[in-house]
């Protein structure tokens, strides 16, 4: 609880002022690439929805445009990327859609929205690339791992922006939130991700991905994965707020477990793979 004797949790943990997930979004969580009528289910939801269909047509071309020509339509990314792939941009996309709020938001919005995805990007092509393990789920974790920032930010606008502020005068965002809100954005994130069903990896994700990497986390390695992209995104200029503060990175835990080249490589070559977020 802090100071003022408001305990922001109760709220958050009731999920009073929180969106269920969308009928888009949860539909697209239960297709399995098992049943073959999902595939097609898969491309007509999101051709329903325009403006979701660009945006997951745009973060396709950024991931994969050095492996594929153009995708320009969605059938076209099934084919190219894969059903698992083309289902996680879209889960996140229509997860992202849920928290879209009032025009004076919207700044700060477009700020979170762009270092989620440029972090979900980066995932994606250091596992891809650079340590030549393919996973969609790192993808989908490395978008989404700051979700209880959205949740804040769309339902406790106030208290989002007293935490920036207070993050401007204290050594870590875990310092500004406990001050302010009694409690973080990963816990807020965990719940928000328990409450909605979402995999497992995501949900671990969510919930460390500031801390000290543990070897002893079921998905460690894409812990470290998403913790080291937050920290690339961030140098990219992807902050999740205006203030542009670094996040917590252990840098010698991370490469511990991780056998990568030194981030200012990586970063000279993501540079301009991540760039095209501001398109989006
Ligand atoms: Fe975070
Ligand atoms: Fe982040």
């Amino acid at each position: 609880m802090n100071s003022t004797g408001y305990d922001i949790r109760i709220d958050i943990q009731k999920l009073k002022k929180l969106p269920t997930l969308s009928y888009t979004a949860e539909k697209i969580l239960n297709l399995t690439s098992r049943q073959l009528t999902h595939l097609d289910e898969l491309v007509s939801i999101i051709e329903r929805d325009p403006p979701i269909m660009s945006k997951v047509l745009g973060v396709a071309n950024i991931v994969y445009l050095g492996m594929y020509k153009p995708i320009t339509t969605v059938k076209d990314a099934l084919l190219k990327i894969g059903f698992k792939a083309l289902k996680n941009i879209a889960l996140s996309i229509s997860i992202f859609s849920l928290f879209k709020s009032s025009p004076e938001k919207e700044k700060s919005y477009k700020e979170l929205f762009k270092h989620s995805i440029a972090t979900g990007i980066v995932s994606q092509v250091i596992s891809e690339k650079f340590l030549n393990e393919p996973s969609e789920d790192n993808f989908t974790a490395g978008v989404l791992h700051d979700i209880g920032l959205f949740a804040l930010h769309y339902a406790f606008y106030e208290q989002f922006q007293k935490i920036e502020e207070a993050f401007r005068q204290v050594d870590s965002l875990k310092e500004a939130e406990e001050k302010i809100i009694g409690t973080t954005h990963s816990e807020i994130g965990k719940w928000i991700a328990e409450f909605w069903g979402l995999p497992e990896i995501v949900l671990e994700v969510i919930l460390y991905h500031h801390d000290f990497p543990q070897k002893s986390l079921k998905y460690a390695k894409t812990v470290a994965i998403v913790q080291l992209s937050n920290f690339i995104a961030e140098q990219l200029g992807y902050y999740p707020f205006q203030v542009k503060k670094e996040s917590e990175f252990y840098k010698e835990r991370v490469y511990k477990i991780l056998n990568l080249p030194e981030p200012e490589e990586l970063i000279l070559e993501l540079k301009e793979i991540v760039k095209d977020v501001e398109n989006l």
